[in-house]
């Protein structure tokens, strides 16, 4: 990584969490004992000018509590996460990015892993002509045009790779929904090309400290129940252990 005076390459010191994120890895006995998991979380902000921005309502306390349960698991976990207010875990070595394409450039630069978690709530769009400067409203009535391209589907992208087609890299991603929750993830499971996906009732759950998941994967679904999203984020790390010894 990037040294004082500019310089690049071996001889820079880790971060320490990073360090201790390999250290406690290393000597686990956990289920996830030795496995590196990539987890993404929070939104993304789409700039539109340089004092405005396009967002969602992800808070990113279930994506954070996610890679927090992985690292108790005893994996090494590094967690992309978008503009949030809640606290780095501790034992995960965090990267923070803004916009959708910042974070897919992270995910691709830490795609050696065993388990990718595409929790983050990814913008599906960003302003095409990006402002250099502060759109003004100047009175002349006249309303600015925002147009739109689509973002990279970061966890369709890292579903297709190589690793995770031929079994070594276990993709999962997340559905936040309004209405009909079973049948939009088992689509999106299928048109994510994932083995599992994981529903949740987006507007019910935004910014709270509590949740409710739904598990979809090739044999069927299956249900967590209302709870704090540290214990279903537990849960569900334990459910990906399951699946990845069986
Ligand atoms: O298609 P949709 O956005 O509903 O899919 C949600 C899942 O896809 C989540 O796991 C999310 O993290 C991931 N995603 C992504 N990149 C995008 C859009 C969604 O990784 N651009």
């Amino acid at each position: 990584g990037d040294m004082a005076c500019g310089e690049y390459g071996l001889g820079r010191l880790a971060e320490p969490t990073a360090i201790m994120t390999a250290i406690t890895a290393m000597l686990s006995t956990g289920p996830l004992s030795g496995k590196h998991i990539i987890v993404t979380s929070g939104p993304t902000h789409e700039p539109i000018d340089p004092v405005r921005y396009i967002a969602n309502r992800s808070s990113g306390k279930q994506g954070h509590a996610i890679a927090k349960a992985a690292a108790e698991a005893g994996a090494s976990v590094v967690l992309v996460s978008g503009p949030v207010t809640v606290p780095d875990p501790a034992g995960v070595q965090t990267i923070h990015v803004e916009t959708a394409r910042q974070m897919l450039e992270a995910v691709e630069a830490a795609l050696s892993a065993d388990i990718f978690i595409g929790a983050a709530a990814v913008a599906d769009w960003r302003v095409a002509d990006v402002a250099g400067q502060k759109i003004k409203k100047d009175g002349s009535g006249q309303l600015p045009q925002l147009s739109f391209v689509e973002n990279p589907d970061i966890l369709a992208g890292v579903a297709q790779s190589a690793r995770a087609q031929n079994g070594a890299l276990y993709c999962v991603g997340f559905a936040a929904e309004s209405h009909d929750l079973l049948k939009h993830a088992t689509a999106k499971r299928e048109r994510k090309g994932v083995p599992l996906l994981v529903g949740n009732i987006g507007p019910a759950t935004f910014g709270l400290d509590d949740n409710a998941l739904v598990l979809v994967d090739a044999q069927g679904s299956q249900e967590l129940p209302h709870a704090g999203k540290l214990i279903l984020a537990r849960q569900l790390v334990a459910e990906i252990a399951r699946r990845l010894k069986a």
